[in-house]
Parts: structure tokens; sequence; C-alpha cells
């Protein structure tokens, strides 16, 4: 009887083990991406390094991340639904470290906390030998002889409230110049910085390319006379950020954009919103009714900085986004419009790297009266350019002439 004990808590212990053997076995499924295969591929002739992966259970969406060495950053990334991916811009000879994150179904949007962990680094080496790979934009038109009616925007998201890849569903972007003005002036600047900009070495920007449907949108305030946008909304300033919501320009980006907010923004007695009232939360914008349908469908605008315009910002509305197996511009059978839609290759630059590279931080205010000194915008944005163009892909380009959808096999 007396070793009944030592033998029932070695079972115990054994059955104990099993459990943690397995539930570490099912955190794996649901988590972690393996790489299957990568190396050299294609589809249809259009070649580069394809990547291929086992489908997650729960998961409906897969971000295969490029790093800078097995265990450096990440540098671009590619997004899909499928189960494989090609990364066009990849160059013959080089070695690739790739991984990849999923997403979770049920999640409520693509913000923060919806992602499981990256899945382990697979290291890649494209031949030397292989065929240049060819980006969909360089083939020439494939017979398309109808004008086109999309057109393509380059923007920059800074990751809101985490360090991975933010996406812009019902996100706020803005062009290189009108973003990498908002960063100089915040980090630039003596307050108090929000939570993501709070350590600079840690933010995360991605540069997109959008195609986005041509349409001309009537009677609009913050857009500057470009009819191709709807007014600009104010986004994920709600608290759930896995699905953030827009909403009417706010006060504080009516004044950075140099923009009259008296119109539109007022305190709860009816005068006009100033600091104070802004940073207590205590002053309301309005919207009509017909801007904000507007802005609910289309891409949104407003030109930036003061006192000179530096660029511009845009608000990207979930309602009018397409799918990745979408047309811009197609008419659903609800009748909904989706309206714009990103390319799945995107570039990844850090903070760290910025500074690496010479990015100017010389504080010269901000806010109340805003201002940013525009040669050293201009100069961070160079910054931003080499960095983007010192990872190991092809150069980066979006725009210029219409070119069929980047690919997704
Ligand atoms: C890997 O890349 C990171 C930054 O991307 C860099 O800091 C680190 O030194 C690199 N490590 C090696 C071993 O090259
Ligand atoms: C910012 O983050 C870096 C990297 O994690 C860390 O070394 C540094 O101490 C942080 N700085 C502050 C002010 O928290
Ligand atoms: C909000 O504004 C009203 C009217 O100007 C003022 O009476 C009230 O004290 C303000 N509330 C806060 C929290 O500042
Ligand atoms: C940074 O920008 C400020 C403001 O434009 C400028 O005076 C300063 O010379 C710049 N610093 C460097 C190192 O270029």
């Amino acid at each position: 009887m007396a070793h009944d004990r030592p033998l029932a808590r070695l079972r115990t212990s054994t059955v104990i083990l099993a459990q943690l053997v397995s539930l570490a076995a099912a955190k794996q499924a649901s988590d972690a991406v393996t790489v299957s295969f990568c190396g050299a591929g294609g589809w249809r002739g259009w070649t580069g390094l394809e990547v291929r992966w086992k489908a997650v259970p729960r998961s409906d969406y897969y971000e295969v991340q490029l790093l800078t060495n097995a265990t450096g950053n990440v540098f671009a990334i590619v997004s899909t639904g499928a189960t494989h991916a090609v990364v066009q811009d990849a160059i013959p000879g080089t070695t690739y470290w790739v991984r990849l994150r999923a997403h979770e179904a049920s999640a409520p949007g693509l913000g923060p906390g919806t992602w499981g962990s990256p899945g382990p680094v697979a290291e890649c080496q494209l031949p030397r030998s292989m065929e240049t790979p060819q980006r969909v934009q360089d083939v020439p038109s494939l017979g398309r002889k109808k004008p086109p009616h999309t057109f393509w925007l380059e923007v920059m998201r800074e990751s809101e409230y985490t360090s991975d890849v933010d996406y812009l569903t019902n996100h706020d972007s803005g062009d290189v110049v009108g973003d990498v003005a908002m960063v100089t002036a915040s980090v630039s600047s003596g307050r108090r910085p929000p939570d993501f900009f709070g350590n600079f070495t840690k933010s995360t920007y991605t540069l997109y390319c959008v195609e986005v449907l041509k349409v001309s949108v009537p009677d609009t305030i913050t857009t500057g006379g470009d009819d191709r946008f709807a007014d600009y909304l104010s986004c994920n300033l709600n608290e759930d950020h896995r699905a953030p919501e827009c909403a009417c320009d706010v006060w504080i980006d009516r004044v950075i954009a140099n923009q009259d907010p008296n119109p539109y923004c007022h305190v709860p007695t009816g005068g006009p919103c100033d600091m104070q009232s802004w940073l207590k939360r205590n002053c309301t914008c309005t919207c009509t009714e017909h801007s904000l349908r507007m802005s609910a469908k289309y891409t949104g605008k407003t030109p930036v900085g003061v006192p000179v315009q530096l660029g511009n910002w845009y608000s990207h509305p979930k309602a009018g986004e397409c799918r990745e197996t979408e047309e811009v511009g197609v008419i659903r059978r609800d009748g909904s419009q989706c309206t714009w839609k990103t390319r799945p290759d995107a570039r990844v630059v850090h903070g760290l790297d910025l500074l690496h590279a010479g990015f100017n931080t010389s504080s010269t205010g901000f806010i109340d009266p805003p201002h940013v000194d525009p040669s050293q915008v201009y100069q961070n944005v160079n910054v931003f350019r080499r960095v983007v163009a010192s990872g190991s892909l092809r150069p980066w380009q979006c725009g210029g002439e219409h070119f069929e959808q980047a690919i997704i096999v």
C-alpha cells in the first residue's frame, strides 16, 4: 500500500503532462502557421518568391512576413485569405526569411488583438538562375481596351496601439509627406504623446498601394476640392481597437489640416472649441447626413499641414472595401458597391530603422499653434524612402499606369 501513493502521483502527473502536451498542440494549431514550401514559383507566367502553408483552423486571413534576417524585423508583408502567395518583388539569388501569422475568423475586425502569434521562421533561397520575377504591372495591357475606372493611391499607415502591421480597414492613413509630417510633429513635440507614439523606436509604419474607384463626390468640405474623394473621417477613436470605427472629422484633425473647424465643431453651449475643450472631450463636430453617407462609401481626403500644405490624409471606410476576390467598382447583390482595395503586398518600416537612418526628431513644437518645419518634414520623407528602399526587394512601386491586380495564387 505504501507505494500506491507515488504510483498514483506518477499517473496523475503523466495525465497532466499528456494534457499539457495536447493543450500546447491545440494552441499551436490555432495560432502558429508553418511554411510548407518557399522558393521560386509563380502563376500564369508571373514568378517570384512563392510561399505556401497549411490552413489554420478558425482562421480566415494570413500575413506573410519577410524578415531582415532569421531573428530580424519585418520589412515587407503579403496578406491573403488563400494558403499561398507570391512575393513579386523578390530578387533572384537572394535569401529570404519568412514567417506567417493568422487572423481569427471570428474577430470583429483586423485590428490589434485579432491575430495569432507568428509561426516559425523559414529560410528561403531563390536560385540565381531563375527567370527575373515580373510584377503584374510590368506586363503590358492584357487586352483591356476600356479606360481605367480606378486610380492608384500610395498611402502610409502608422500602427496604433500595436507594433505589428495595422491594416487600412476603418483606419486613417496619409500620403508619405502627410504622414511623415504628422510623425515629425508628434515625435518632436514636447507634449506627452499618445500611447502609440510613446516610444518612437517601437513604432511601425506600413506603406500600402490602394486601388480606388474613380468617382465624383459633390459638395465636400474637407477634400480641398478634389471630388474623387469624400470628406475625411477620423477613425479609431472608439474604445475597441480590434474593430475601429470612423466618425465626423474631429476638431484637432481639422485644425492640423488648416481648415476652419468653427462651422462644424462646438462646445455644448454652442461656442467654438479650443485646445482646452478638445482635450477635455468637450468638443463635438457635426457632419451632414449626405457627407457621412458618402464618407462611409468612398475614400476620404483632407489636405494637411500648417502653415503650408504638407500632403494629405485619407480615411478608408470598411463598408466600401473590396474583398480579395472582388474587382474594384463591383456592385454586390445587396446593392452595395466596393470602391477600394489594398494591394496584398506592402512594405514595413520601424521607428528604430528611421532613427538609425537619421530621422530628424528636433523639436519645433506642434500644437497651439500647430506648426512643423517643412524642410524637416522633407528631410524625414527622404529618410523614410531610403529605409523602404533598403529592404532586399525590387524598388517599391505604386501607381503610374493602370495595371492588373497583384496576384494571389
Ligand atoms: C537582424 O536584423 C536586425 C534588424 O532588422 C539587426 O538589428 C540585427 O543586427 C540583425 N542580426 C544579424 C545577425 O544580422
Ligand atoms: C523604447 O523601446 C526600446 C526598445 O524596446 C527600449 O530600449 C527603450 O528603453 C524604450 N524607451 C523608453 C523611453 O521607454
Ligand atoms: C464643457 O463645456 C461647458 C460649456 O462650455 C462647460 O460648462 C463645462 O464645464 C465643460 N466641461 C468640461 C468637463 O470641461
Ligand atoms: C533638423 O531639423 C531642424 C529644423 O528644420 C534643423 O534646424 C536641423 O538642422 C535639422 N538637423 C539635422 C541634423 O539635419
